[in-house]
């Protein structure tokens, strides 16, 4: 059977209903997720186990028959495959032994640490339905190190900036070994079925100019080259997040299919500006999915009407948050199908 969303990047039709998938999709706003994570033992423990990472993985396919599903991992794996330390702080966040070179760093043992995530996804390829597209993904290497750098999220990414201003060898040193690491990563991914890849790339708001270019634009435009150079078409989605301006020049510079819209996007702006080539991924308020009611109904059309002549995959402009009621990611997708 075909898969929408494939055909939607293959083909150049318009389908009347757009393909549809949430970032985040699985997650602690469902009951299920949290009961399988407490069986798992812990965050992490869930990512690495082939069999319960699959089930999450599968959650959402289930309760909602979303049109793709994204492989249940992290984008902080790829350090811990390096060798960095990753713990995380229960309602914190991640936490990581901070680097400011690649010296401590090796790419020795990435493939054999990041197996596992592999065989999930090669486990989902028998279990999802036949029509649901399988996207495999990794963190842009920007976004990635400003984690590696500062040993957690920052509000404002200084750490990294620091860096790279004060030490922009080392800083490169770090960023090459991320662009090694996941093109081999996303490579293995796509051998063990992954149908797409999305490369999230959260913190591009925090660069501009030629820093946005050297360390967000270089990066994923090499990632995306290296999988071209092994032969591999498939179709990747950038998600360059809070990037000011010039989204079209990003996508035609990295070389990426889809370009996935953050909730801040002037919709009319982007689409004029990347025409008909280009296939736009976004971008509901993940905040208006909490609130439901007449306001998420009126947000859905509104997307709809902006991108009813464009390619297009519905999506939120950032990850589902956890207080989000299920029944309303239940009236998104009705909204969508024309079922409400
Ligand atoms: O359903 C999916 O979208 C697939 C799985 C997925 C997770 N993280 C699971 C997760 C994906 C694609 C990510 C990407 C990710 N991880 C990003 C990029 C997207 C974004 O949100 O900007 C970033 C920056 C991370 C790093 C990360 N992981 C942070 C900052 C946190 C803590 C914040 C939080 O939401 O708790 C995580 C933890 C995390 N990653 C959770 C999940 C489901 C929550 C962990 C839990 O179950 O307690």
């Amino acid at each position: 059977m075909s898969k929408p969303v494939i055909d939607l990047i293959t083909n150049t039709n318009i389908p009347t209903t757009p393909p549809i998938w949430l970032m985040r999709q699985a997650g602690r706003y469902l009951p299920e997720y949290r009961d399988t994570r407490a069986i798992a033992g812990g965050f992490l423990d869930l990512c690495y186990n082939p069999k319960l990472a699959e089930e999450v993985t599968l959650q959402p396919i289930r309760r909602y028959g979303f049109d793709a599903a994204i492989v249940f991992a992290d984008i902080l794996l790829i350090p811990q495959a390096m060798g960095q330390k990753l713990w995380f702080e229960t309602g914190e966040g991640p936490r990581l032994d901070p680097i400011s070179s690649g010296s401590s760093l090796s790419l020795a043992r990435t493939r054999a640490h990041l197996a596992p995530i592999c065989e999930t996804l090669s486990r989902l390829t028998t279990s999802l339905p036949s029509e649901t597209t399988l996207i495999g993904f990794a963190g842009a290497p920007w976004t990635v190190a400003t984690y590696m750098v500062a040993g957690r999220g920052t509000p404002d990414q200084a750490p990294a900036r620091h860096l790279a201003d004060t030490n922009p060898d080392a800083f490169q040193e770090i960023i090459d070994m991320l662009v090694e690491a996941t093109i081999t990563y996303l490579a293995d991914q796509i051998a063990a079925g992954a149908d797409m890849i999305q490369i999230f790339e959260s913190w591009a708001a925090s660069l501009r100019g030629a820093d946005f270019e050297r360390w967000c634009v270089q990066p994923v435009k090499a990632i995306i080259a290296g999988l071209r150079d092994k032969g591999l078409t498939t179709p990747v989605i950038g998600f360059p997040r809070g990037a000011h301006g010039g989204l079209g020049a990003y996508a035609s510079t990295v070389g990426c299919d889809v370009l996935a819209l953050d909730t801040d996007v002037d919709r009319q702006a982007v689409r004029d500006e990347c025409g008909a080539d280009v296939v736009l991924q976004g971008n509901l308020d993940p905040q208006i999915l909490v609130a439901g009611g007449a306001a998420l109904d009126a947000a859905v059309d509104a997307i709809l009407d902006d991108f009813k002549d464009q390619r297009f995959i519905f999506n939120l402009g950032h990850g589902i948050v956890p207080q989000t009621p299920p029944e309303h990611v239940a009236q998104l997708v009705a909204r969508i199908r024309g079922q409400n």
